[in-house]
């Protein structure tokens, strides 16, 4: 059977490495699979859960389209669409949200830290975004959902409420209940500053991350400055749970490398941090250059972006309409 695949990404700008190793790569070996029906989403709506400026945003989901093609996404194979194109989005998710509990949501922990301490302060589509996430995938029958693990918890929530919206209007399988795709080493990358911290598009020291459009000098000097401790590398895995940022640049390494841990630890055993950062720059900057330079390409030729977006729109408009259709029908409207 097709593995239906969706997922989405928002366009806040500063896509890194975190986001390529976590989610875009596995995207675009989904691609490849002609077995799969992929469906990758520029998520705007959920952009807007913290404030934008609105002209950056537009930029930003062109940038986000053109990563995506730059990346290997292959838009001829995959939609590829804008969330706020595909108004079913904004319905389903509101017809979901009177679904949802909010038991469920106030046990998600992204909105606890996104929140930080002033919640009352934080705007009302934060904490329902991952509602809107569940509508985005169940509009769609999606079987399988790639995602990094910071994801996981919105992806059960979905379950939840793929099941309860089946049991409460009495039938079976209307949605599709799907799977997480979460890879199992690596599928949480950490800022190259704290390696207790997820690498992240809004922190504020741009050294904490490696941007999918920095170039060879910008990849090369923030790998040099990367935090590591005093030690030489270690000989056993064990030894990484004491050392975060050493296993975060490990864990990078065997990402890129498609390694083991145990492999990589093995070829550097004993090595000091600068042999083995100027490797590191070197893996890092084979892939991601190429990418950024893709980018920088595609930026300049709108019309082709908005070509991709225009297709993917019809293309996805036309599924999601009629499954909010039935839905509609399902709730007596
Ligand atoms: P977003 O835009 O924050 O991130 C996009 C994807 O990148 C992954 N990711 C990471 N993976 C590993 N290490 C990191 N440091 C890291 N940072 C981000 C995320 O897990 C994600 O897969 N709510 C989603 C977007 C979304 C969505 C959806 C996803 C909206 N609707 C439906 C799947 C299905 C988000 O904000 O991702």
């Amino acid at each position: 059977m097709k593995k239906k695949i969706f997922s989405g990404v928002q366009p806040t700008g500063n896509l890194h490495l975190g986001n390529y190793l976590g989610a875009i790569k596995n995207f675009v070996d989904l691609n490849n699979d002609i077995q799969n029906e992929c469906i990758f989403c520029v998520v705007d709506l959920h952009a807007i859960t913290v404030s934008q400026n609105p002209k950056d945003l537009k930029s930003n989901i062109h940038e986000t389209v053109a990563t995506f093609v730059a990346s290997g996404i292959d838009p001829k194979k995959s939609i590829i669409f804008n969330q706020s194109q595909v108004s079913a989005h904004s319905e389903a998710a509101w017809i979901l949200s009177c679904v949802a509990r909010m038991g469920w949501l106030n046990r998600m922990t992204q909105f606890k830290e996104k929140a930080g301490k002033d919640k009352e302060k934080a705007s009302i589509g934060l904490y329902s975004y991952p509602v809107l996430m569940a509508a985005d995938i169940l509009l769609y029958d999606s079987t399988h959902v790639p995602v990094g693990d910071d994801q996981k918890q919105h992806l059960e929530l979905c379950r939840d409420i793929a099941q309860k919206f089946n049991n409460d209007y009495k039938i079976e399988n209307f949605f599709i209940v799907p799977e997480p795709l979460i890879k199992k080493e690596f599928s949480r990358i950490m800022s190259l500053k704290d390696g207790l911290k997820k690498m992240s598009k809004s922190e504020v020291s741009d050294l904490s991350r490696i941007n999918l459009t920095d170039d060879k000098d910008q990849i090369i000097n923030k790998i040099k400055k990367a935090k590591t401790d005093t030690l030489p590398l270690p000989s056993k895995i064990e030894e990484l749970d004491k050392r975060p940022e050493a296993k975060n640049l490990i864990g990078i390494y065997s990402s890129l490398m498609n390694n083991t841990l145990q492999k990589t630890i093995d070829e550097f055993a004993g090595k000091n941090f600068s042999e083995f950062k100027e490797k590191l720059s070197e893996i890092v900057v084979n892939e991601i250059n190429p990418i950024s330079l893709k980018i920088k390409e595609l930026l300049d030729d709108k019309v082709f972006l908005e070509k991709i977006l225009k297709d993917g729109y019809e293309k996805a408009n036309e599924i999601a309409s009629k499954k909010i259709k039935k839905i509609h029908e399902i709730v007596g409207f």
